[in-house]
């Protein structure tokens, strides 16, 4: 069933999909690949339709592929879809470019990230709401970190008191997001980086285990495993 989303939210979700060669089958790329027979970014938009907040959910594509990623969402969700650009950086502001100013809040999302709860979209959301202008989801660091040098020869321990894990959805005021992407740049991993370098302060909240990125062949068994948990 097509979900719908709240014409009164005033949350806008972007998802960059349009790395290289989005297609389903061997070799496709994570946004596509399959868990329990649909690909991780049905499984990624269903989540972020059932977040009460959300008004809009933008995905930037790959241009040949508009057409076949709206058929593929088409069933599960309204969504906008753009032509993403040659780097996920240019993905992002092409999709930021398709939201109204009228929404406040920008959260920008990992297809491969597909279990993640919609409670976890709705607190990053609320932290936004509630005057913070970057909020990114965090876990603690479990493992012991060293750093190493040349050979595999440790240098030191990391204090991993001081160490966080980040993921997604990472949540924005508008307007800071927007100057962070005009303002621009080198290309980073992640939008938290660019409004980093851009002097605001980003606050981290408690992120969520099933927040997981789904990339390797362990991850799918343990996703499709939290599938089944009732
Ligand atoms: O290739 P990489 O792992 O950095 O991609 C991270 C995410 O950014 C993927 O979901 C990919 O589809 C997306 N991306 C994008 N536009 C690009 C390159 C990557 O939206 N030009």
């Amino acid at each position: 069933m097509t979900a719908q989303l709240n014409p009164r939210g005033d949350v806008a979700v972007l998802v960059p999909a349009a790395g290289a060669g989005l297609r389903l089958g061997p070799g496709a790329p994570k946004a596509l690949r399959l868990l329990d027979g649909e690909p991780l970014l049905v499984h990624a938009v269903r989540r972020i339709a059932a977040a009460p907040s959300v008004r809009l959910i933008v995905i930037a594509a790959p241009a040949a592929e508009l057409d076949a990623v709206r058929a593929l969402l088409d069933p599960i969700a309204p969504v906008t879809v753009v032509a993403g650009g040659a780097e996920r950086q240019q993905s992002v502001a092409k999709a930021l470019a398709a939201v109204p100013g009228g929404i406040a809040i920008v959260l920008v999302h990992d297809a491969a990230r597909a279990l993640t709860p919609p409670e976890l979209i709705e607190s990053v959301a609320a932290a936004v709401r509630g005057g913070l202008p970057a909020v990114i989801p965090v876990l603690p660091v479990v493992d012991t970190v060293k750093e190493v040098g040349p050979g595999e020869i440790v240098l030191g321990t990391v204090d991993r008191a001081a160490l966080r894990i980040v993921q997604t959805p990472q949540g924005f005021r508008h307007d800071v997001l927007a100057a962070a992407h005009a303002a621009g740049g080198d290309a980073l991993t992640d939008d938290a980086g660019l409004v980093e370098k851009a002097g605001v302060e980003v606050t981290c909240v408690p992120g969520s285990e099933l927040a997981m990125k789904i990339t390797r062949p362990l991850d799918l068994i343990l996703a499709e495993a939290l599938l089944r948990v009732p």
